[in-house]
């Protein structure tokens, strides 16, 4: 057995065999330059996608000249702060395929998300494209863990979602073996973990949670499963649920990020060797992080909204898309060339302004973790009492948990969210298996203010 070195304060090493950082000859030649090399390289690929964007999308051009910027007044990388930035509106506004800056005969394949209003975003690939995007989710798959041959499940929903085929066809380059059984049908997953044996999961850290349901419900321990490493992303988590997630299951869990705007999946990754942010892939994606409210330019390592620039995207290449993610830059530890990303916070679309006070989900799933008897199983709810906003807690118990116990966790967590984020909410820990489970992306958040 190989003891990785963490960072994180994680216990799963068990009986684990993977964790090993990948041997020098199996990385790709961008995850071995100099930090000098890798910046000339994406000098020259971003003076490439400024002109392509430019030439070809009407969008680009009217922004451009808007701004009084051209392509040819990037110079070195930071002139990139002086193009305009796009957004979620942009797609909206350009919908389905307005944004596409190749002749649709050469769009090899379209994804899309569901938008929060309406009309879906629309994203399309060349053949180039997803070659790159392949390959990069075989590096992110490499540096949590993976390796040729390894049987991998993908639990990541197949179909407009970039979650499910984005990483089907980087296991397939890596050389593993693709388990493609997307989302839903619970008890199924169970089974297949447990006959077709996978060496790595590929799945929402909350939709690996009513899977780990499931587990108890069979009367199964998740800990003899023959997994060693999850590979999480598509939803924010905390380092609290990283834990609760390698113990229950003994097995390493990393952190994957990217979104459809920009690519898909393997955007970055972190590495399972170090468990210390996610390592951006930057030959294929310039990062910035700016001021939310005003979009000012922040230096590494401060938090802000992430923006990204692709580098090499040929069907719909992005500009400073504003992710709306919060996080920080921080400089490279196992690919010591590419910047790491803190996980992320939250998206400031998320942020609950609760009398004055902001505060994200994820500062609650912090502390829900951490407060004995309650389980990972929780929604909050933003309700109007008189004129005042008021934050209502529901988390469910943990299955061994006593019921006079309840009263007391429910006391202690409010007491710890007053004490850590200054806030005062109630609280109700209701039994277990109550609240809806997720089988994707899960919504923690219910709005029911009067308007
Ligand atoms: O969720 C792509 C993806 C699939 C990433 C599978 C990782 C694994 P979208 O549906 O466009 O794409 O949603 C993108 O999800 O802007 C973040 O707010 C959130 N998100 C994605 N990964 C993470 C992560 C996919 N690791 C949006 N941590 C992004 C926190 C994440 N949030």
């Amino acid at each position: 057995m190989t003891t990785p070195t963490t960072t994180s304060t994680s216990t799963a090493t068990g009986s684990k065999r993977l964790g090993d950082p990948p041997p020098a000859d199996l990385l790709d030649p961008a995850e071995r330059m100099s930090v000098d090399e890798l910046r000339v390289l994406q000098l020259e690929r971003l003076q490439w996608t400024l002109r392509h964007a430019y030439q070809n999308v009407p969008h680009y051009r009217r922004t451009f000249d808007a701004a009084g910027v051209h392509p040819d007044d990037c110079r070195e990388l930071a002139d990139i702060a002086k193009f305009p930035t796009t957004s979620k509106v942009d797609f909206r506004e350009n919908y389905p395929f307005g944004l596409f800056a190749v002749p649709q005969e050469q769009v090899r394949r379209i994804h899309a998300s569901s938008g929060t209003t309406g009309r879906p975003t629309v994203v399309g690939y060349t053949e180039r494209d997803t070659d790159t995007w392949a390959g990069l989710i075989a590096r992110s798959i490499r540096a949590a863990g993976g390796r040729p041959g390894h049987k991998i499940h993908n639990a990541y929903g197949y179909g407009l979602f970039t979650g499910g085929l984005g990483a089907h066809y980087g296991i397939e380059r890596l050389g593993a073996t693709a388990i493609p059984v997307s989302g839903g049908m619970t008890p199924r997953q169970v089974q297949l973990i447990q006959d077709f044996r996978p060496d790595l999961i590929m799945i929402t850290p909350s939709y690996m949670l009513t899977v780990l349901d499931e587990f108890a419900r069979q009367g199964i321990d998740p800990t003899s499963t023959s997994l060693q490493v999850g590979i999480f992303g598509a939803e924010p988590w905390t380092e609290q649920m990283r834990i609760e997630i390698e113990e229950r299951m003994d097995m390493h869990a990393v952190d994957i990020y990217g979104l459809s705007e920009v690519m898909g999946p393997g955007i970055s990754q972190e590495c399972v060797e170090t468990k210390d942010g996610l390592h951006i892939w930057e030959d294929h994606f310039l990062p910035e992080v700016v001021d939310p409210l005003d979009g000012t330019p922040l230096p590494d390592g401060e938090e802000g909204e992430l923006l990204f620039t692709s580098l090499t995207k040929e069907a719909l290449p992005s500009i400073r898309y504003r992710t709306r993610d919060l996080t920080r830059l921080l400089p490279g530890t196992a690919r010591p060339s590419m910047r790491r990303m803190k996980k992320i916070t939250g998206r400031s679309d998320d942020m609950i302004i609760l009398r004055g006070v902001n505060l994200f989900p994820t500062q609650i799933e912090e502390i829900v973790l951490r407060t004995a008897g309650l389980a990972p199983h929780f929604q909050l709810e933003l309700t109007t009492r008189g004129r005042m906003d008021a934050l209502a807690v529901l988390v469910e118990a943990r299955m061994e948990t006593p019921a006079e116990r309840r009263q007391a966790a429910a006391a202690e967590l409010i007491k710890a969210i007053k004490d850590s984020i200054g806030v005062s909410v109630t609280c109700e820990v209701i039994d277990p298996d109550s609240l809806e489970r997720s089988v994707g992306k899960l919504r923690r958040l219910y709005d029911r203010r009067e308007k």
